[in-house]
């Protein structure tokens, strides 16, 4: 079960537990945290699921479709380390990933 790191908006660090194969969104979600909006339940187009990943984890991510990409592209937050939370399943090899919440579009 592989431990997600979760920092909200407010700068607060919780640490969750997720089940192997849930995605950082589901995982985020799940846990009650609502500022994740996440409004297309996963489908990959509304990116209300950005989040910013710590740099340290991003070469251990699954690669970033060409879809999640152009919505990424659409947000006033991206950085070089955001993603869709519902494109990154998490694995037993992202234990202890850290992620925060991107600031709202
Ligand atoms: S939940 Fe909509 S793009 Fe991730």
């Amino acid at each position: 079960m592989p431990r997600l790191i979760v920092v909200n908006r407010a700068g607060e660090e919780t640490t969750v537990e997720a089940a192997d194969g849930l995605t950082v969104m589901e995982a985020i979600r799940d846990n009650g945290f609502d500022e994740l909006l996440a409004l297309c339940g996963g489908c990959c187009s509304c990116a209300t699921c950005h989040v910013h990943v710590d740099p340290a984890f991003l070469d251990q991510l699954n690669p970033m479709s060409e879809d999640e990409d152009d919505l990424l592209e659409s947000s006033d937050h991206r950085v070089a380390s955001s993603r869709l939370g519902c494109q990154v399943p998490l694995t037993p090899a992202l234990d202890g990933l850290r992620v925060t919440i991107a600031p709202e579009d």
